[in-house]
């Protein structure tokens, strides 16, 4: 949600800030802006829309300066208008800002009382109005911020350029993600350390309630409590991951063709390929042995890669699991077991509701254990053991290779788990990770049907509404490919467990509906074949996702089938994530849609 760029530097910044927005743009495109100092006092130049137009904007009214702020924007407060663009700015300063201030109200009310006249409807322009009048009492910007900071409620992260200061920029964190960047008498703060990658490898991260000021020959970190703290510098490898789409026409695709790459190298972080058994990359702080339950949470996709680990630590490790979305379970006052391990799953690390849960979760005992892509962010630096989804950035809105390897992670993890619990034996631990080893290769072979895709996917892209079904853990996949079609072609779509189609749904079903059934050829592929005839005997249409047997043994005639590889039963959506995302990438192609930044979508979620 929202992106931040700060820098103090030592030549023209507009021109770098717009480089580093464009790895933030995943954050949010409703629109953007920068903001520097000329000649000492303050310029800005904002644009509804994508980055694209506020480089227009700035090429046809160019910024100087050698100091400067940028953002690119998820509305919350305030439609996506120009108006509403960050940077906010009164005659001392200018503010960029990502999340929420929730007491807005309560202060833009105290300020009016003052006689102070807002100019936009956000939250944020509470924010500029506020320490500027602090700043009209003291005349000192940092005294300024550090009186004003206390006031504001919620998750924020701020980033701030004052007038007539050259040599100043101060960030301040409290939810939100902020990183400072350390360069060669130039000094940097990003949401990211993606952001900062073209100017800096060194980096520090703010902590949960610091603020930062920041000057050309280094930064002052403050804590919550105003005191002075030391945090550390690390390198990042952020760098080392070109942002570009390759050969690809976007990034979706670019990460779809990833995944035997990148399921393969989170395999091998996991497994010890040589013996064939699980090896996990880090100690628990727990044992497995003394588990009473799993308690799984997330938000969205990452959900549902909770949803099928349910089954595998069900089937594998005899562990029972609760699992529910995070937004639900933050606020559910859920009693927790003595025992417990709470796992939390989420690519960016940062999505709030995730985050709180996982709070909630550590107050009520729980040991936590986080599946997550950026080893820096906030849900990895709170839990007590990480287990890292190696999947490398992923740019696309839509999550695509981070969900293949959070799978990856969970079967592993529940492998180890039915190891340690003694509920697998030697020889099906052998067998499972003998199936686990041959994923990459299976992912291979499905990503070579993608014509064929292509073409179901263009009939799909002419109906309103399509229906996905699938059992055991193909109902997940189901939801996932209901989801995935829906953020981005922007087609209706919904799921169901098959078996529950004749409780409702099925009144749905005539000639018009497609019905894309999900059904690797497992125990229970007899039982969705059953289904399969509930919907041909109303005159549906059906697509079915299963390998190329399956078609002939449902005695249905005239099936439309994507064809998947010959594989075993067990890990089959890691392969079947394939197909659901390739239907989904080529109608919103077909379409004409924007793949990779889908309308009203962000890429981290850092408001509830
Ligand atoms: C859908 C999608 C979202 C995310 C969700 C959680 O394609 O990407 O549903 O899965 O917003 O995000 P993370 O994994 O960053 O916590």
């Amino acid at each position: 949600m929202c992106g931040i760029v700060g820098i103090l530097g030592t030549s023209s910044v507009a021109p770098m800030i717009v480089d580093g927005l464009k790895r933030l743009e995943y954050r949010g495109y409703d629109s953007a802006g920068v903001a520097t100092l000329e000649n000492g006092h303050l310029e800005r130049r904002r644009a509804e829309g994508k980055l694209r137009n506020l480089e227009a904007r700035l090429r046809e009214q160019p910024l100087s300066g050698t100091i400067g702020i940028g953002h690119t924007r998820w509305a919350t407060h305030g439609k996506p208008t120009e108006r509403n663009a960050h940077p906010h700015a009164t005659d001392k300063l200018a503010v960029v800002h990502n999340g929420i201030i929730e007491n807005f109200r309560e202060l833009r009310e105290e300020l009016e009382r003052d006689g102070v006249r807002f100019d936009s409807e956000t939250d944020t322009e509470v924010v500029a109005q506020y320490v500027s009048r602090e700043m009209r009492r003291t005349n000192d910007p940092v005294a300024a911020v550090a009186a004003s900071l206390p006031r504001f409620r919620g998750a924020f992260a701020l980033g701030f350029v004052f007038d007539g200061q050259d040599d100043l920029l101060i960030g301040a964190r409290r939810g939100a993600p902020l990183a400072i960047g350390w360069g060669d008498g130039e000094m940097y703060l990003g949401s990211d350390a993606l952001a900062l990658a073209p100017f800096t490898d060194t980096i520090t991260y703010l902590e949960d309630g610091d603020w930062a000021i920041l000057r050309r020959g280094g930064a002052e970190i403050r804590d919550e409590a105003n005191e002075i703290v030391e945090r550390p510098r690390q390198k990042t490898t952020a760098g080392a991951f070109l942002v570009d789409k390759g050969a690809h026409k976007h990034f979706m695709a670019k990460e779809i063709h990833e995944q035997p790459e990148v399921v393969g190298r989170t395999l091998a972080h996991y497994l010890d390929m040589a013996t064939g058994r699980v090896r996990l990359p880090f100690e628990t702080p727990f044992d497995w042995k003394d588990l009473d339950r799993l308690t799984i949470s997330a938000c969205g996709t990452a959900y549902i890669a909770g949803l099928i680990g349910k089954y595998w630590f069900e089937r594998f490790a005899r562990l029972p699991v609760e699992i529910d979305v995070a937004s639900e379970f933050r606020y559910r006052e859920a009693p927790l077991p003595r025992k417990g391990l709470a796992l939390f799953i989420s690519q960016s690390g940062e999505t709030a509701d995730t985050l709180a849960s996982l709070r909630y979760a550590k107050e009520n005992g729980q040991k936590i254990l986080s599946v997550v892509n950026v080893p820096t962010s906030s849900i990895a630096r709170e839990s007590d053991v990480v287990a890292p989804t190696l999947a490398g950035p992923e740019i696309g809105v839509a999550s695509t290779k981070a969900f293949t390897c959070q799978l990856t992670v969970l079967a592993c993890l529940a492998v180890a788990a039915g190891l340690e619990r003694g509920t697998l034996s030697e020889a099906e631990g052998l067998r499972l990770v003998t199936e686990l080893i041959a994923a990459p290769g299976l992912i291979a072979e499905a990503l070579k049907h993608e014509h064929a895709i292509e073409h179901v996917a263009r009939d799909i892209s002419k109906v309103t509404d399509v229906l996905y079904l699938g059992r055991g853990t193909s109902y997940p996949m189901a939801l996932e490919g209901a989801l995935k079609l829906k953020e981005i072609s922007y087609i209706h779509a919904e799921a169901y467990a098959a078996g529950e189609l004749k409780h409702g749904p099925i009144a749905l079903i005539d000639e018009t509906m497609p019905v894309i059934v999900i059904a690797p050829r497992d125990a229970i592929y007899e039982k969705t074949v059953s289904n399969m005839q509930e919907v041909a005997a109303r005159g549906g249409r059906i697509v079915l996702i299963s390998d190329e047997h399956a078609a002939a043994e449902s005695g249905l005639a005239g099936l439309e089938t994507v064809v998947m590889p010959n594989m075993g039963p067990d890990f089959a959506p890691i392969v079947y994530a394939v197909p659901v995302q390739l239907l989904a990438y080529y109608a919103a192609v077909a379409l004409g849609k924007d793949v990779d930044q889908p309308r009203n979508l962000a890429k981290s979620v850092t408001v509830e």
